[in-house]
């Protein structure tokens, strides 16, 4: 990234306009820090994509404070998620197909919430943990083994493969069917990006697929439980109720989406950011064990994987000092909020000792729908950056990221490394 400008004009700026997300990111990182100094809380109307499958939306408030973001995710009840986590609008059966809990209210959200979250206790992601390590073991040994040359591409090679193998260790997904659930997450990836040439078809396609296989699957292991977190999940009872096949199937489509990409795009930013800046990786890696929880949550913040997720009042209230009605959308721009100088020092550097309050909102900025997965995401880093350093020390990235064009995912798509 270039030098960032001091200032630019924020008057000419839609931030649904997919121009914006590709422009360079030091002009984007001024533009949000301008919309944080002048206009926290601003209005941006819906783009019209062509072959949308539904009408243009009226339009959102975008925030871009840590504090707003904050106050937004913490008041559910005056914030709603049931009439989408996504700028566009759905139909609300198609948001819950597709974005199963986090398309949610209480008591939906909540019941789901606590039937699936039988998977994820520290217990669970403890056991997850052991193969964590064999992944990235397994990873660095085909890395010797493929390339003697001793340069690869970092995405493909390193930070993707990873967090999809532990998805389908972690469901019992036998390792025959992987590269099927891989190309399906490669279509769902693509969409926005014009190298993939996603259709509504195809996306419409790959959910139906990923369901189907998902359902049977669950009532598979409903019949005969194993010692995988579908098994426990199938089984799991809250007040006297279980998932349905179908609300896994779901679940199942949004936990590959938001595992996958979310955290491969964290270990992408973080090696870049780990080669930018020596002396942190210095900090690190001499440090290890004591510098860890700090280092993690410090990639997370920078790289902030998702870009923002919506809301939708439920009734007329204001925030930050600007009148909104019941009805109207909110975006909440986590990246922005992750930046703001008001809350972080010196936002614009990277630091692995920076304190954990306040707390960065790459995985949320707490309420119910706090990312499920932020302990098991923050583990796959540690192991991963501790794989790389013992075995790898002198890997380095070696060329610019090509990014991902997307509104959403803040997405690297290939990287060249060296060691
Ligand atoms: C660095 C990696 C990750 C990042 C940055 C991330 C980010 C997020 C964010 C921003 C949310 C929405 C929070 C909100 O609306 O308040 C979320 C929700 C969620 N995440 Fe993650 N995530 C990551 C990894 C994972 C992993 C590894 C899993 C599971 C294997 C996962 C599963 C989920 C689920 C199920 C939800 C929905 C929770 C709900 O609606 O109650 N995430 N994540």
């Amino acid at each position: 990234m270039g030098t960032i400008p001091e200032h630019v004009n924020i008057d000419d700026i839609c931030l649904s306009d997919p121009e914006f997300w590709i422009a360079d990111r030091a002009y984007r990182e001024a533009a949000f820090a301008t919309f944080r100094a002048e206009r926290p809380v601003s209005f941006h109307k819906e783009w019209e994509f062509e072959d949308a499958p539904f009408p243009v939306g009226p339009g959102y408030w975008a925030l871009t404070r840590h504090d707003d973001i904050w106050h937004v995710s913490r008041n559910p009840q005056l914030f709603c998620s049931g009439q989408g986590s996504q700028v566009g609008d759905m139909p609300v059966e198609m948001n819950e197909f597709f974005g199963s809990m986090i398309a949610m209210d209480d008591p939906k959200h909540f019941r789901l919430r606590s039937i699936v979250s039988k998977a994820f206790t520290p217990k669970e992601v403890a056991k997850v943990e052991e193969y964590v390590k064999v992944k990235a073991r397994l990873c660095v040994d085909r890395l010797l083994e493929k390339f003697p040359e001793r340069t690869c591409d970092f995405v493909s090679e390193v930070a993707a493969p990873m967090p999809l193998q532990i998805i389908c260790e972690m469901m019992g997904i036998p390792p025959e069917d992987e590269a099927q659930i891989f190309g399906w997450t490669n279509v769902i990836l693509g969409v926005g990006d014009p190298e993939y040439v996603t259709t509504i078809e195809d996306l419409m396609n790959v959910a139906l697929s990923m369901f189907t296989y998902a359902q049977a699957l669950g009532e598979d292991r409903r019949a005969n439980p194993r010692d995988d977190m579908t098994s426990i999940m199938m089984a799991a009872e809250v007040d006297g109720e279980r998932l349905t096949a179908q609300e896994f199937g779901s679940f199942f489509i949004l936990l590959v989406v938001a595992g996958n990409e979310t955290t491969r795009t964290a270990i992408a930013h973080g090696m870049k950011a780990l080669t930018d800046f020596p002396e942190q990786r210095a900090a690190w890696f001499d440090d290890f064990e004591g510098t860890t929880r700090t280092a993690v949550e410090e990639i997370v913040r920078w790289a902030t994987p998702v870009i923002h997720f919506r809301r939708t009042a439920t009734a007329d209230t204001e925030i930050n000092g600007q009148a909104i009605k019941a009805g109207e959308k909110i975006v909440m721009f986590y990246q922005s909020g992750n930046r703001d100088e008001a809350t972080f020092t010196d936002p614009q550097r990277f630091d692995v000792r920076r304190g954990l309050n306040p707390n960065q909102i790459g995985f949320g900025a707490g309420g119910p729908h706090f990312c499920l997965g932020a302990n098991l995401a923050r583990r796959e880093i540690a192991v991963m950056f501790d794989e790389l350093r013992r075995r790898l020390p002198d890997l380095r990235i070696t060329g610019e990221p090509e990014y991902l064009q997307s509104a959403f995912i803040n997405g690297i798509k290939r990287m060249p490394c060296a060691w």
